[in-house]
């Protein structure tokens, strides 16, 4: 099996991304870099994001600022509410956050809403201690994970957004007038968030600064199960887990049975399933799970967790939250601006309520790499077996051998075919190599150009995961790639 420490081996040595500031001590612990490999990856995930969420169900897309004014966070709870629980040694002030560090020790599974007084009696009875000098920790506290800067010469107080969609929120009104609104009116947005996280770990799983795609959807809370476009999707598969128990349904039971509460919120969740179907993750191993109570962000009414079966257990990717008007109300009562929008269709002033789907890209990039690298034991491969339309580079051009024709129509082929694909022209090493290093990147496609070429105006053409070569006429390649890229 694939583990965690393959994907950083082959993330850091074919540059999907590495540690940031890396070449100084004092580089901080939860800042990585996308390299030109995992850039490739990034923007294509973020293309088929498009295509089978934002276009598919005529969302609009906005791209807002990453500093906000405190203002905001005080409306939206973040400053008051947005905190972990961290412990710090009493002896050499070594701080860990509390409620992971239990759960290591102890091998409970203490939430995360759990409080300080818990954790203390918790640290006492099990005699926990620092783990690095082994003195007893001071009491619990609660850390504010945002980032707080001074903006011009006055240091007026502002904030690095800890979630891309309060942006959303503030907009949200002029947004529903120019576009001409009707709900449920859904918003997205892929941008950078931050969030000063006590132990940031496993690269891309625990940043500091990280990358989310956020869709808000606002909706009259009176006609959630009013969507005719439901119907549509309500046969797709969703698996749920709700209390330990495990549901594999089609949408249009789950809202029968009332496993998911209400149309609307099956419908994204239907959305969300058939775009993940095409990241090339195995659907068998994931799962919506029903956050309790006490596990859900403080501003979700009702939480389910898209997961992930990973080589390190669950991974939540994205949080589906019916956050209900909390959002819009905490605004417009700092704000003094009345939010509240007609629906045109059911002819009501509402105030609408917000489901999301607020997706981590970063962890979403991870997830694929692991679901997608293999080993071909039988012909001593390292394969990651991306879906073409994923791959950072979608085809190699391949000149057999050093030979001089050869190369001259190699390099006429790069030239025309870089105009619209990403081609990686490599012409060092044994061919076998080459196919080795292409195949380590997730390459789909590699030309080679060799004598017959020369005769006959053709080439071959060979498939990553079967390793089959056909041949095929020079000017037939552009329309191959293409049939082969669609998604
Ligand atoms: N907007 C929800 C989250 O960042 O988790």
């Amino acid at each position: 099996m694939v583990d965690y420490d393959e994907i950083i081996k082959l993330s850091l040595e074919r540059g999907f991304y590495f540690p940031s500031s890396e070449i100084y001590s004092d580089a901080p612990a939860g800042f990585w870099e996308y390299g030109p490999n995992g850039v490739g990856i990034k923007n294509r995930f973020m293309e088929l994001w498009r295509k089978e969420l934002v276009r598919k169900d005529g969302m609009i897309e906005i791209d807002g600022s990453q500093i906000m004014s405190k203002n905001v966070f005080k409306a939206s709870g973040h400053l008051n509410n947005f905190s972990d629980p961290v412990i710090m040694c009493s002896k050499c002030n070594h701080t860990l956050r509390a409620d992971k560090y239990i759960n290591e020790k102890i091998g409970s599974d203490i939430t995360e809403g759990v409080t300080n007084e818990e954790i203390d009696i918790m640290i006492k009875r099990y005699d926990l201690l620092c783990p690095k000098c082994m003195s007893k920790f001071n009491s619990s506290e609660k850390f504010n994970m945002m980032f707080k800067v001074e903006i011009g010469p006055n240091k007026e107080e502002a904030y690095l957004r800890p979630e891309t969609c309060q942006t959303i929120f503030v907009d949200f009104s002029r947004l529903f007038k120019i576009f001409r609104g009707k709900l449920p009116f859904a918003i997205a947005q892929v941008g950078k968030s931050f969030r000063n996280e006590i132990s940031p770990r496993q690269s891309l799983l625990r940043l500091r600064e990280f990358y989310q795609a956020e869709i808000e959807i606002f909706c009259n809370p009176n006609h959630l199960d009013k969507l005719s476009k439901f119907e549509e999707l309500n046969g797709t598969n969703l698996i749920i887990e709700i209390d330990s128990q495990v549901y594999e349904l089609s949408a249009e039971e789950a809202v029968k049975k009332n496993i998911v509460p209400n149309k609307l919120i099956a419908y994204y969740l239907c959305l969300l399933t058939l775009f993940y179907e095409k990241t090339g993750i195995n659907m068998k191993k994931t799962r919506f799970r029903k956050l309790k109570d006490n596990e859900k962000a403080f501003y979700a009414s009702i939480a389910l967790d898209f997961e992930v079966h990973t080589s390190l257990g669950w991974l939540e990717l994205v949080a589906c939250n019916y956050r209900s008007d909390y959002d819009l109300k905490q605004h417009s009562l700092l704000s003094k601006k009345n939010m509240e929008v007609i629906d045109p269709e059911n002819q009501e002033k509402i105030l609408p309520h917000v489901f999301e789907l607020s997706l981590g890209i970063d962890r979403s990039i991870y997830a694929i790499l692991e679901h997608s690298f293999f080993f071909d034991d039988q012909n001593k491969r390292r394969v990651l077996g991306l879906k073409p339309y994923l791959s950072p580079i979608t085809v190699g051009v391949l000149p057999l051998t050093k030979n001089q024709e050869f190369e001259s129509i190699s390099k006429k082929i790069y030239k025309e075919l870089i105009r619209n694909f990403d081609v990686y022209y490599d012409a060092s090493g044994s061919i076998g190599r080459r196919y080795r290093r292409l195949e380590e990147i997730g390459v789909p496609y590699a030309i080679t150009i060799d004598h017959t070429s020369l005769i006959d105006n053709t080439v071959t053409i060979r498939d990553r995961d079967t390793m089959k070569q056909d041949r095929i006429l020079i000017e037939k390649i552009k329309p191959f790639l293409n049939e082969n890229l669609d998604f």
